[in-house]
Parts: C-alpha cells; sequence; structure tokens
C-alpha cells in the first residue's frame, strides 16, 4: 500500500483513499504502541501519563512540532512537566522501540492531524534523521512552550 506521510501535500501527491488509509493505521498504531499510557485518543491517564490532545500545545511548537514527536519517540522523555494541571515527574518515557521508523512517522503524522490539528506531516526518513541525530531533552526543553 502506498504511504503518504506529508500530509500537507498527501492530497495532491497521493490519492485521496490512501491518505485516509494512512490516518487509519495511525489510530490504530497510536492505539497498539501509545495508548497503553496516553488513554484512547491521546486523552492521557492520570498519575500516568500526560493528555497529547492538545492542539494549542502542537500549534505552538508549530515548525518544530515534527521533530519534537520523533525526538520524544526515539529519544525518550524525561522532565518535569504540567498538563492540564497535572504535575508528571515521577516516570521517564522510554524510547519506543520494536516499531519501525515507517509506523513512527505514522503515528507521528496521525497525532499532529487529530491530536493537534496541525497540517505538519512526519516521513519514516524525519524519523530516521532524529534517531541518528544529536537531539537531546535539553533541546526539546529549548522548544517545548509552557503548558500549565
Ligand atoms: C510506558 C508509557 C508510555 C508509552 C508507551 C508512551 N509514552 Fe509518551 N510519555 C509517557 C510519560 C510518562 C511522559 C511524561 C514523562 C516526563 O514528563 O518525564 C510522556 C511524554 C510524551 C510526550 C511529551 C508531551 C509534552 O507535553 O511535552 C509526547 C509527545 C509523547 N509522550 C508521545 C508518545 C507517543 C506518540 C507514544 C507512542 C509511540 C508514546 N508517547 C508512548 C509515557 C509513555
Amino acid at each position: 500500500m502506498k504511504r503518504c506521510g506529508f500530509l500537507g501535500v498527501a492530497a495532491l501527491l497521493c490519492s485521496f483513499g490512501s491518505a485516509q488509509q494512512a490516518l487509519a493505521d495511525g489510530a490504530e498504531l497510536f492505539a497498539d504502541n501509545c495508548a497503553i499510557c496516553h488513554n484512547a485518543g491521546g486523552t492521557g491517564t492520570p498519575g500516568l501519563a500526560p493528555a497529547l490532545n492538545r492542539p494549542e500545545f502542537w500549534q505552538a511548537l508549530g515548525d518544530d512540532a515534527p521533530t519534537y514527536i520523533s525526538t520524544v519517540m526515539t529519544k525518550g522523555f524525561n522532565m518535569p512537566i504540567t498538563v492540564r494541571g497535572e504535575r508528571f515527574a515521577g516516570m521517564p518515557m522510554i524510547p519506543v522501540s520494536a516499531v519501525s521508523d515507517e509506523d513512527l512517522a505514522t503515528i507521528a503524522t496521525w497525532v499532529l492531524a487529530n491530536l493537534g490539528e496541525l497540517d505538519q506531516g512526519v516521513t519514516a526518513e524525519d524519523i530516521a534523521v532524529v534517531r541518528s541525530g544529536a537531539l537531546t531533552n535539553a533541546d526539546l526543553k529549548a522548544m517545548r512552550p509552557e503548558t500549565e
């Protein structure tokens, strides 16, 4: 099946059907790999993991959003944050292993489109670049908009 990594041009480059299919795959991959902590639809689990359905957060990240989510998934995430009034400081998120770069890209694109209401896609190549790159949690901290 053809996958459309970049949503912004997906409508132009890919048939509508395959873009729709990529989003359906993203929902399923998120359910399988992320929802155990972040809950169904990324609504968050009190005491465990923050909500990800925060369009204002993803939109504040803007052009950094694809890099941000790719770095969190491939390098892990470990810093005290406050999301919707809850402090998350205890358990770090370890890097997501055993998921292919293509599937991570599909997840990231789905998160940005559906939980972030952003038209920014992520490709498997983007994931590979970030995975082998030098960005750390300090860089994520610098990118991250303050949330409460
Ligand atoms: C084992 C539980 C677990 C799994 C599985 C998990 N996460 Fe996380 N995630 C966390 C925790 C806990 C944090 C917060 C850690 C901290 O603040 O130190 C977090 C943080 C994040 C953040 C940063 C949020 C922010 O406000 O900056 C993103 C983005 C994220 N996760 C995305 C994902 C995605 C996408 C997946 C699936 C590929 C995933 N996570 C799988 C536990 C998990």
